[in-house]
């Protein structure tokens, strides 16, 4: 069973034990919900999850705000890019940059075997977070 199944079955037996005003009332709040998932990003992934997955796994090189000047990104050549700057997202796809976290690209590793691709969707959401303008 998918879980968009599991979240639906779990819907209706929730709406089964209500009555009828509360359960318009409850349709409500999901659209409201609903709504504002999808206006708060681009994607479902999980900038908040990504936040953590980040901190633990790519402020070193990428840095706190994102910059490229973590403490690790000394030497590295080419640097790591500024993820603040409007001009590296200008030609960026989402596949293109799940491809490079997911498979590195020169010296920064591939995180494809440690990370699952949720993970990989999460921490891209999490990085658009730092783009200034
Ligand atoms: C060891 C240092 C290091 C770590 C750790 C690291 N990166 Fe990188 N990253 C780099 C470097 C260096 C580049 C630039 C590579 C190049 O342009 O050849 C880069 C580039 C990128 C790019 C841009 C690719 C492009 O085309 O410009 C993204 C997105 C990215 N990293 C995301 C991440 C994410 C997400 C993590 C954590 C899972 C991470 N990086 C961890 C060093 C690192």
């Amino acid at each position: 069973m998918r879980a968009e199944d599991e979240k639906g079955v779990h819907m209706v037996g929730i709406g089964a034990f209500l009555t009828r005003r509360r359960r318009s009332i409850a349709a409500g709040l999901m659209f409201v919900a609903g709504l504002s998932i999808a206006f708060s990003g681009r994607s479902w992934a999980d900038a908040g999850a990504g936040a953590t997955l980040y901190k633990n796994t790519c402020i070193a090189c990428h840095g706190e705000a994102g910059d490229g000047k973590g403490p690790s990104a000394k030497g590295l050549s080419p640097s790591p890019p500024d993820f603040t700057s409007p001009a590296f997202w200008a030609d960026k796809t989402d596949s293109y940059l799940l491809h490079v976290i997911t498979n590195g690209l020169g010296p920064m590793p591939g995180w494809g075997a440690t990370l699952s691709p949720v993970d990989i969707l999460n921490l891209l959401d999490y990085v658009k977070t730092f783009r200034k303008g």
